[in-house]
């Protein structure tokens, strides 16, 4: 514990302090009800993160309307009064545990595999996404072709963050992610091969940030400034995990500088191996051996230099010497652990104690509803 000491001291992320700087990643687990309402078994589920200790719990990628955002059946929304109820037994129970919750607002546009209101998909430009539907969250095949976001589409997606974030605060979250990664939709407008557009919202990086920008401030307003409010980024995607940015450092400027001016709270930062540096050519071999010297920065740490804001770091921190490298060298304020944390749901208990952690099974953790099973209400 000695070593690790760090990762256990508070910290403030906007207008609440965290306990300690271990977060749960956010994962989905689609075992909602088909109408999308929080289940008794997701109360015991998120429960179970804080009663083990984790300072900060991030849900899994929650739609916020009732539009072309849910992505997955069996997906948890915040779109109306019901499921903002079935939300109040979770952050209630979480704060009972003493736990910090934030809710994820994730619009999946073009990867949207499994949507009740709708089967047409939305994204910054007709082109059809990389890769395949995630057959775990009960996709097949190639991802359709989806229909360019009009004006109204925009404005349509903004407004849906901003109701769900002011449901959010009704429903007891102590703040709210906005889903900026991963390949779902503000990440599509962000990405030069899904986006084509020629308006205020293409071309540049500049454009291409526009509505992740413009989305953070619209929440902002909505929600004041006491609520804490921040937005996840990548560079991969679930269906591109090797996608890096192509400026490089001078993309990172622009994307990080424009999103801490929008008046986030917290930027988080996900990467395969996050301690690694962000446009490293050979990622994963030279960058880990010390004699071969600092190649680079990582993606923590570029968010940190132009955000301006506290940045929480994520990817295969699960290791506690890794997670305190990362925070002590100043990269990093808070880390968050994903598949460590299905592994170990007291991961932050374990830790603090010098007791040993479970190796995480894949076969096990990947699987969302094999892993919640697992989970007794
Ligand atoms: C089962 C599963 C579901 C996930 N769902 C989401 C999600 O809903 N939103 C999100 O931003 N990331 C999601 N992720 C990515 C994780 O938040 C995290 O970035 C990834 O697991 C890497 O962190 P780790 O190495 O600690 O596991 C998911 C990951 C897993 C394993």
């Amino acid at each position: 514990m000695t070593g690790t000491k760090l990762l256990f001291e508070k910290i403030k992320l906007g207008n609440i302090t965290l306990d300690n700087r271990v977060g749960v990643a956010p994962m989905t687990r689609t075992s909602a009800t088909p109408e999308g309402l929080a289940t008794d078994q997701m109360v015991a589920y998120y429960t179970k993160f804080a009663r083990g200790g984790f300072g900060l719990i991030i849900t899994e990628g929650v739609y916020p309307d009732d539009k072309y955002s849910q992505g997955y059946l069996n997906q948890p929304g915040i779109i109306n009064n019901e499921q903002v109820a079935a939300w109040r037994k979770v952050t209630d129970s979480v704060h009972k545990e003493g736990g910090k919750i934030f809710v994820q607002l994730m619009h999946a546009g073009a990867l949207s595999q499994g949507n009740r209101f709708t089967e047409q998909t939305l994204g910054p430009s007709a082109v059809q996404p990389k890769g395949e539907q995630l057959e775990i969250y009960g996709g097949k095949g190639f991802f359709p072709v989806p229909k360019e976001a009009t004006k109204e589409d925009i404005t349509g997606i903004i407004q849906g963050f901003v109701d769900a974030a002011k449901r959010a605060k009704e429903a007891g979250f102590d703040g709210v992610e906005i889903h900026g990664a991963n390949g779902y939709i503000l990440d599509q407008f962000l990405t030069d091969y899904m986006n084509r557009r020629t308006d205020e919202y293409g071309g540049s990086t500049e454009n291409r940030v526009r509505l992740l920008v413009e989305v953070c401030i619209a929440v902002r307003e909505a929600v004041g400034n006491k609520f804490t409010v921040g937005i996840r980024i990548s560079q991969g995607k679930v269906n591109d995990h090797h996608h890096k940015w192509a400026g490089k450092e001078k993309d990172a400027e622009i994307i990080f500088g424009q999103l801490g001016k929008a008046g986030v709270d917290f930027i988080h930062v996900t990467e395969y191996q996050v301690w690694q540096p962000a446009f490293s050519e050979n990622e994963g071999t030279r960058a880990l051996d010390p004699a071969f010297g600092d190649h680079g920065a990582t993606l923590a740490a570029l968010a940190k230099k132009y955000g301006n804001v506290p940045v929480i770091a994520n990817g295969y921190l699960h290791d506690p010497e890794r997670a305190r490298e990362i925070i002590e060298k100043g990269d990093a304020d808070v880390i968050t652990i994903g598949r460590g944390a299905l592994a170990n749901e007291d991961w932050v208990n374990k830790v603090k104690n010098d007791e040993p952690l479970e190796e995480f099974d894949p076969e096990k953790v990947l699987s969302p509803t094999a892993a919640i099973k697992d989970f007794e209400v």
